[in-house]
């Protein structure tokens, strides 16, 4: 969740280090901070504020010189959100200075073995023992603390660690949290993520569980976690820092958006070959795929959103059962799945811990794990039997928009291939879906050219305090994200609700003037969701709906209608959210809400 950055090289650091926070302020941004070491004598800066004022405190790092670095932004997990509790943290010598994302999960009994021993502990977070474990088995060779320090620790980490006795040289350790090493021309970096580097390097090395690095301005080393040498490949990235950055937008929210069209096309196009679903290079051979008797699918989030659109449509065309759950509760439940079941993860980020740990959960217990994951030598890409990536490029608003389409996109493919294989449903159909995907990026490109219908329709609707969605099947799940986007970035309340469980116990919030968001596109069952748009109405509730194109029935029940473009009701998920994705950006816009990074969230939640 939190987001670290290092760099040791020719150039001033701290620049960097702010440049690299403020990209990486997605991952949380409760407190930041840099430690630089100049001369032999360590600097340490923070802020409880956003990164900017750390910035503009500074002087966007003027005031603080050395050419060797780390920073931090903190999404608090232990400790409330203050300047003793903000990353780095110093041994109680002053001399090392450490930042960390994760948790250590033992560092309770740690520090009574530290208190023990007369170490004074300064915050209240998890991360500070780390420090004064360094400091105990620092001996002169800083390799050999990290080391021993870091198999004492449970729980997850990554750690970039700087020392002023060693103030040419940077650690990096991880366990369970995202960590790379980017090797630049004027020096090297660690980073959470690709974000926080890619404007100096695109050359990458993804760091391992259990792996230390350790740089210099001349290059880095890694090491396993008994201090043996191990070689790393060097991997390249292939997306550019204009994909992170803003691009004339006021948000990334509303850029990503915008970005849905091209960013489908690239996930769907390579993997369409005439006329059929093709992957490269799937170990799941098309006889398992033939037999398959079940479906898993486990995520959290707008990723587990995505899941409950593809039972409806895998079991449509499979005609197998699929089960859905949160990640969360399926790695705690003694999940019955075994060496029949294909389990399929989806995760944009490929670092959620909870889908991380129901991964692994599901490998222990034989299953075959398929990853959808869009971020390239993540956690959950390395971790699973087959990755099929969304190629949505980066995501940095909190708020899921691409990622959620382009993950819908590659279970649209994969069922599509599955049924194929199956030969479980008419090839007519199969053949009729796979001709309306590659149309799926022209529908978006017409609703976003519409994007200013939304506009009106929010600036009508931003006074309500609660909202209600509401649909059924595929148009019921896309109600579940509708609603999460609305609430998440504008915090009004909202709730998705199958329509025909309204009648059970919800409708009893229905009062004059309430906003009732109807999903219409899954047609077969527009007359149902009549009659439900009346026993709303019919308590003064006010309707917007969704409909397809011809679509002339909804007038008599609806009092505002978002118009979409035809597509397979089976698909329409794709098309039906970005409305929804639309209406959530602008009653956030009209509020005044910090839409790109709401309270509380963090985009990349790596812990439990
Ligand atoms: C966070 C994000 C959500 C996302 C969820 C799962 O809560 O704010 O947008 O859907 O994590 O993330 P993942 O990276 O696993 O898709």
């Amino acid at each position: 969740m939190c987001g670290i950055v290092g760099f040791v090289g020719e150039s001033q650091a701290s620049p960097i280090l702010l440049d690299g926070l403020e990209r990486l302020e997605y991952r949380g941004y409760d407190s930041a901070g840099i430690a630089v070491i100049n001369d032999g004598v360590m600097q340490v800066e923070k802020t409880v504020e956003r990164i900017k004022s750390l910035i503009d405190e500074t002087q966007n790092g003027a005031t603080v010189k050395g050419n060797i670095g780390i920073g931090h932004t903190r999404w608090a997990t232990h400790g409330a959100p203050s300047h003793a509790n903000a990353h780095p943290h110093l041994s109680g010598n002053g001399k090392i200075a450490i930042v960390h994302n994760g948790i250590i999960e033992n560092y309770l009994d740690l520090k009574n073995e530290l208190i023990a021993e007369g170490v004074k502990f300064v915050s209240e977070t998890d991360t500070e023992v780390v420090a004064h474990l360094l400091q105990k088995y620092y001996k002169g060779d800083m390799l050999d603390a990290v080391k021993n320090a870091a198999k004492r620790l449970e729980g997850s980490y990554a750690l970039a660690i700087i020392n002023t006795d060693t103030p040419d040289t940077l650690y990096a350790v991880r366990h369970f949290s995202p960590l790379i090493v980017g090797l630049g021309k004027d020096g090297n970096y660690v980073g959470s993520d690709v974000a926080a580097i890619i404007k100096h390097t695109k050359d990458v090395v993804y760091i391992d569980d259990g792996e230390i690095a350790v740089l210099t301005k001349d290059g880095a080393k890694f090491y396993d976690g008994d201090g043996n040498q191990i070689e790393k490949p060097v991997s390249v990235v292939d997306w550019s820092i204009n994909a992170a950055e803003k691009g004339g937008y006021d948000h990334f929210m509303l850029k990503e958006i915008m970005e849905e069209p091209e960013a489908l096309r690239k996930t769907i196009e390579p993997r369409i070959k005439n006329g059929e679903v093709y992957f490269e290079g799937l170990k799941l051979t098309k006889e398992k795929v033939k037999n398959i008797k079940r479906i898993v699918i486990t995520a959290c989030g707008s990723a587990y959103h995505t899941g409950i659109v593809a039972k409806y449509m895998f079991e449509e065309i499979l005609r197998i059962p699929v089960e859905v759950d949160l990640a969360s509760e399926f790695r705690y439940r003694n999940p019955i799945v075994n060496s029949e079941d294909l389990v399929i993860i989806i995760s944009q980020s490929g670092e959620t811990a909870d889908t991380l740990a129901a991964l692994k959960e599901a490998k222990a217990r034989g299953a075959h794990v398929l990853s959808i994951v869009n971020v390239v030598g993540s956690s959950i890409a390395k971790a699973s039997d087959d990755v099929i990536y969304t190629w949505a490029g980066p995501e940095i608003a909190v708020a899921t928009t691409k990622g959620y389409t382009t993950q819908l996109a590659v279970l649209y493919l994969f069922g599509i291939y599955a049924a194929t294989l199956k030969e479980s449903c008419d090839k007519a159909l199969i053949d009729e879906l796979i001709s309306e995907l590659s149309t799926l990026n022209k529908k978006i490109e017409k609703i976003l050219e519409n994007k200013e219908e939304i506009a009106r329709l929010s600036k009508k609707f931003c006074t309500d305090d609660s909202v209600f969605f509401i649909g059924r099947n595929i148009d019921f799940a896309v109600s579940l994200e509708g609603s999460l986007k609305l609430k998440e970035i504008s915090y009004i309340h909202s709730e998705a609700y199958a329509s025909g469980e309204l009648k059970h116990g919800t409708i009893s919030l229905i009062e004059p003037g309430r906003l009732v968001v109807a999903l219409n596109c899954y047609e077969a069952l527009s007359e149902k969701i009549y009659s439900n748009i009346k026993e709303v109405t019919a308590r003064g509730a006010q309707v917007m709906a969704t409909a397809f194109e011809g679509n002339e029935e909804i007038k008599k029940y609806a009092d505002e209608i978002f118009y979409l473009p035809r597509i397979h009701p089976l698909l329409c998920a794709a098309v039906e959210i970005i409305p929804l994705q639309l209406f959530a950006y602008y009653m956030a816009l009209n509020k005044g809400c910090d839409i790109d990074k709401p309270r509380n969230l963090a985009k990349s939640v790596t812990v439990e």
